[in-house]
């Protein structure tokens, strides 16, 4: 798997930002690049692949536009099985950016976010840190726990999790990724295996699986419910 191999920070503000990082992902800082895969840590981070270079900022487009309006998340509200003043725990298995994660948190419910790729995960926490000071978003900062791990690894028990929560590779063109993420991500991210079909041999409550419009199942357990959405549907197994 393709992963960022340093962290590059310039800014003298940013050293103690970066060493947190270092010693949690055990990741080299430089103060000048030196691979071709690295976070470029500023007050705007940048994962860099190739020269291709992508931000992530949880209160700047083009997200902001869901963060706005994440009352009106009724698909995925439904998806997860949203009750206002319930809150749920979510296991997010493919964290990506975090944003589908993000929402949830915003919405109130407890999300663990679990991303295989550390400058994903980077991207995740660095925009968490970057977020305005105000109550909401503390409180949603406070819901969300970041883990690097394989997802398909871990152990589940049918009471850990109210709800887990997929968004695989290349089957998604969400409204809150551009074409230019998108562009980056297919050629960042490696994803081969099959993660539904591992998650659906697992013990849940209720499963999530972000699907574009046509998709066609091959797998044998079928999902119970389908919410169907404009660009993308979800398919919920219980
Ligand atoms: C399409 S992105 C998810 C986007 C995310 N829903 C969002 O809103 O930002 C899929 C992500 O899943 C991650 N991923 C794929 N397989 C994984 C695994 N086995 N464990 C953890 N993360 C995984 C990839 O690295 C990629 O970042």
């Amino acid at each position: 798997m393709v992963d960022i191999k340093e962290i590059v920070c310039r800014e003298k503000s940013f050293i103690s930002e970066a060493e947190y990082y270092s010693n949690k992902y055990q990741i080299p800082v430089n103060s000048i690049s030196s691979e071709n895969c690295y976070i470029d840590l500023s007050l705007e981070n940048f994962l860099v692949f190739k020269q291709k270079r992508i931000s992530n900022l949880f209160h700047k487009d083009p997200f902001l536009r869901r963060v706005k309006n994440y009352q009106r998340e009724n698909m995925l509200k439904k998806a997860i099985s949203y009750q206002a003043g319930k809150p749920k725990s979510i296991l997010d298995a493919t964290a990506g950016f975090g944003r589908d994660g993000f929402i949830c948190a915003l919405l109130g419910q407890e999300v663990t976010m679990v991303e295989e790729n550390k400058g994903m995960c980077i991207l995740i926490e660095s925009a968490l840190k970057r977020l305005p000071n105000r109550s909401y978003f503390n409180d949603a900062k406070n819901r969300i726990n970041v883990i690097n791990a394989d997802s398909s690894k871990i152990k589940l028990n049918t009471e850990d999790y109210d709800t887990i929560y997929l968004d695989p590779m290349f089957s998604t063109h969400s409204k809150s990724m551009s074409n230019k993420e998108l562009t980056f991500l297919k050629t960042y991210i490696d994803q081969e295996q099959d993660l539904v079909n591992a998650f659906l041999k697992k013990r849940y409550k209720r499963l999530v699986v972000k699907r574009e419009k046509s998709f066609k199942s091959e797998s044998t357990k079928k999902e119970n419910i389908i919410y169907k959405g404009k660009s993308i549907n979800f398919h919920v197994f219980i």
